[in-house]
Formats: structure tokens, sequence, C-alpha cells
């Protein structure tokens, strides 16, 4: 491929939404937001950008995404780096400071959807530009609030079709800053014997983040952590309590889950419960449809008072790509309901005027008025599938009249122009 041509390609890792593609798109989206509205989440709007330090000290400096992922972005002003967003977690929490939400009523429920960039290796259900939905509920330290965001992404999943047995929510507690260091203290002594099984990346992990060599995907990494000890026996009284908590509210409410210890997320901020919706069919098999937890130490990792907080994020394309596979979502496409035929120059700017006067009713018009014959401009509206046609020509202009066609059954009438929209409105009832 010339160079030229390869520049006129999508970047690797990003792709279009075609306009086909934008009803799933919306769909999804809405189905979320409704659910999140339902539960008393309100809707915020993030820049795509931030500073580089505040993804650097809250997901962490040593996280894959941080480490290796993370786009920055040349600019102009002063020193402080900027990044592309890799995640909503830290600008959310950013957000709730500076627009003082501590003194709000809490928890403070927000959700948010949009772009995050992660400069990983390309492949199905993993781009460098993705869509998240997400939500975060910050304020609130009680088990109930755990349980209700995984509620909250089932039921979504739910409404969309995407059954109980097509993913499963997995789900684990990393405990918190008084019983994980000895935990690890324990998993590292467990890994210092078997240093010689772990992959190149892990042999890093063994010393800056030993607890991610839980979740390696490498075979002989796996093997070696079947025999690794388990966090949820070395869980302090506390975090013991509030995970027992959260999956008594899971069972309450009929969902389903698997208890797996080798859920830790590859994000530094969590703390306690760890969770993800992992699909079980098609070619998103094995991949997280979206994941979440509680990180009730990032506002405080910010210099500020503690907060405690717990949220999910919802990888939307890979939604999406299951969706299109199980079949389970038709939607059809939003059908035109008139469409305006104009016959002659001066036909044409009345026909301007009708397009004004649908529109400003609500009535979904299109038109061609760069096409000068009827011939053309029918066979138009019966490929838009349209119901009716308003047709306005040399005559009808002197009479002060259109004619209303309905293309689906065939009659035709010439009404007056002054009566012409509530005799059309009356028609689309
Ligand atoms: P995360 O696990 O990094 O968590 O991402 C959440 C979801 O985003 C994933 O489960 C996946 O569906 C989707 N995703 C991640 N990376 C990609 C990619 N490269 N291509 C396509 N989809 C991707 C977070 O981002 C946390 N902020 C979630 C959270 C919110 N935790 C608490 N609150």
């Amino acid at each position: 491929m010339s160079k030229e041509k390869k520049l006129l390609q999508s970047v690797r890792g990003t792709s279009d939404i075609l306009p086909s593609e934008q009803p799933l798109f919306q769909k999804v989206n809405s189905v979320f937001a409704d659910i999140a509205i339902a539960c008393g989440f309100k809707e915020i709007s993030l820049p795509i950008f931030e500073y580089s330090w505040l993804f650097q000290k809250g997901v962490g400096n040593t996280s894959d995404i941080v480490s290796k992922e993370m786009y920055y972005l040349r600019h102009k002003e002063g020193d402080l780096d900027i990044a592309l967003r890799p995640e909503g977690t830290a600008g959310i929490v950013r957000s709730y400071y500076q627009h003082g939400m501590h003194t709000w009523s809490q928890p403070v429920r927000l959700f948010y959807g949009g772009p995050m960039f992660r400069h990983e290796r390309p492949q199905k259900g993993r781009g460098r530009q993705f869509t998240q939905f997400g939500v975060e509920s910050i304020g609130e330290s009680d088990s109930s609030e755990d349980a209700l965001v995984i509620l909250l992404a089932c039921q979504a999943l739910s409404r969309l079709q995407i059954k109980p047995e097509n993913y499963s929510v997995h789900i684990n507690s990393i405990g918190c800053a008084q019983c994980r260091p000895k935990y690890i203290k324990k998993l590292s002594a467990y890994i210092k014997v078997h240093k010689d099984k772990l992959c190149e990346d892990c042999l890093v992990r063994s010393t800056t983040n030993p607890m991610r060599i839980l979740d390696c995907k490498n075979k002989s990494c796996q093997t070696l952590m079947i025999g690794a000890p388990s966090h949820l026996d070395n869980l302090c009284d506390n975090c013991k309590n509030h995970f027992k908590s959260v999956l008594e509210y899971l069972e309450e409410a009929g969902i389903r889950f698997v208890i797996n210890h080798r859920i830790v997320r590859g994000l530094d901020y969590y703390t306690g419960t760890v969770f993800e919706f992992i699909a079980e069919v098609g070619t998103m098999k094995g991949q997280a449809l979206g994941a979440g937890g509680r990180y009730d130490n990032l506002v405080a990792t910010y210099g500020r008072r503690k907060a405690p907080a717990v949220g999910f994020g919802i990888g939307i394309e890979r939604v999406i790509t299951m969706l299109k596979e199980l079949k389970t979502v038709s939607l059809p496409p939003e059908k035109p309901q008139v469409f305006i035929i104009q016959l002659g120059n001066s036909a044409k700017k009345k026909a301007f005027s009708i397009l004004q006067q649908l529109l400003a009713s609500g009535i979904k018009t299109i038109s061609s008025f760069s096409s000068d014959s009827l011939k053309a401009q029918l066979k138009m509206a019966s490929k838009n599938n349209v119901r009716f046609a308003v047709i306005i020509g040399q005559r009808e202009l002197l009479d002060k009249t259109v004619i209303i066609k309905d293309l689906q059954g065939g009659s035709q009438e010439t009404v007056d122009l002054k009566q012409y929209l509530t005799i059309l409105l009356e028609r689309l009832k």
C-alpha cells in the first residue's frame, strides 16, 4: 500500500461508526443511561484529555494502562503533560473535588460515556480508541452500593437481551490497606519459590505488583497461580464482612456470580470488591464486557479527604459485538414520514417553506431539491419507504393547493395550502 493510501485509512486500532451502526450504538448507550437514571444516577460529561498526573497518580505509574498504553499530547502551554483519557474514573474523582461535590448530598451518583484511548495491540474487542459507559457512586461505603452498581449493569444487559447465560459475573475482594500488605507478603513468598516458572512480564510484576500475576494470561503463570494463596482467605474482618454482605445482596436479587480470587484488576486504585462481566459466548468469550469495583482510597490518593466509592465501566463495542452475534436486538431504521416533491422553479421555493413547516411540526420529512423530474423524486420516496408525498407544481402554486399522495395506498387528493398540515397530521396518526 502506498504511503498516501495508508494515510487515507483510519489509524490502526480506531474505527468509524458508520450510519448503519449508529442505531445499535445509540440503543446500547440509551439502555445503560435509562437504567442508570432509574437508579438515581445523573449524567456528567468530562473532557477527553486531562493532566497526565491524574492517571499516573490514580490508575498507577506501574499499571499497563499508564506505563505502556497512555497517549501523551504535545501541547504548547506550560510544562504540565496532558494525556488522552485511558479511562473515566480518575476524571470523575477530579471533577468531584473541583466542583465541591463532597458538599452535595452523598452519595453522588454519576454516569458518563464516551471515547477512551489506550495504545494496546489491536485485536478483536481491543481498540486504541474505544467507547465506555461508566457509573461512579462516590460517598457511600455500604455494601449495598457495590451490589447496586452490579445490579444496574445486569439489568441493562438483560434489557438488551444479553441473558445471564451469555455472560458471568466474576467477583472478588482484594482487601484494604490493612489486610492487603499481609496477603502480598504471603503471595510474594509463594512466587519467590516458583520464580523460574514466571513469564518475563510477571518476573517484573513479582517486584512491582505481584497480585497482577494472578490474572496473567500466560499458561505457565496460570498453572502456577492455581496453587497460590487466595486473598479471600486472608481478608481482615471488615473486608470479609463487606464482601459477604455484597454477595448476600446479589443472591437476594437473583444475580448469579462466580467467586474468582484471580480477578485483581489492572488499575491501582481498587480496594475491596472487584468484579468483571465476562462473556461466555461468541467471539467475545473470555473477554470482559465490563468491569469495576470499589476504590475507597482514590480520592485520598489525590491528597484530599477520604471518600468511599464504587463503579464500573462497560466496553460498548464489546457489547455491540455480542449483540450482533446473538442477533437478539433488531432495530428497524428510522423511516421518514413525508417526501416533498416539487416541480418547477417557483414551486421549488414554496416547497422549501413547506419543508420548514413540516419539520417544525415534528414530521420527519425528506426531499431532493436538486432533482427536477417527478419520476426521479417518486423513485427516491419509494426507496426510502416514505408513506406520503406532498407534491407542489406550477398549477398547485397558482391554486394555492398541494397534493397529498399516499404512496402505499395509491390514493391522492388536492388540498388547500391552508389545511394541508392539519390533514397530513391527521393521516399520519
Ligand atoms: P477497565 O477494565 O480498564 O476498567 O475497562 C472497562 C471495560 O472497558 C473493559 O471491561 C472492556 O469492556 C472495555 N475496554 C477496556 N479496554 C478496551 C480496549 N482497548 N478496547 C475495547 N474495549 C476496552 C476501567 O476502565 C475502570 N475505569 C472501570 C471502573 C469504573 N472501575 C470503577 N469505576
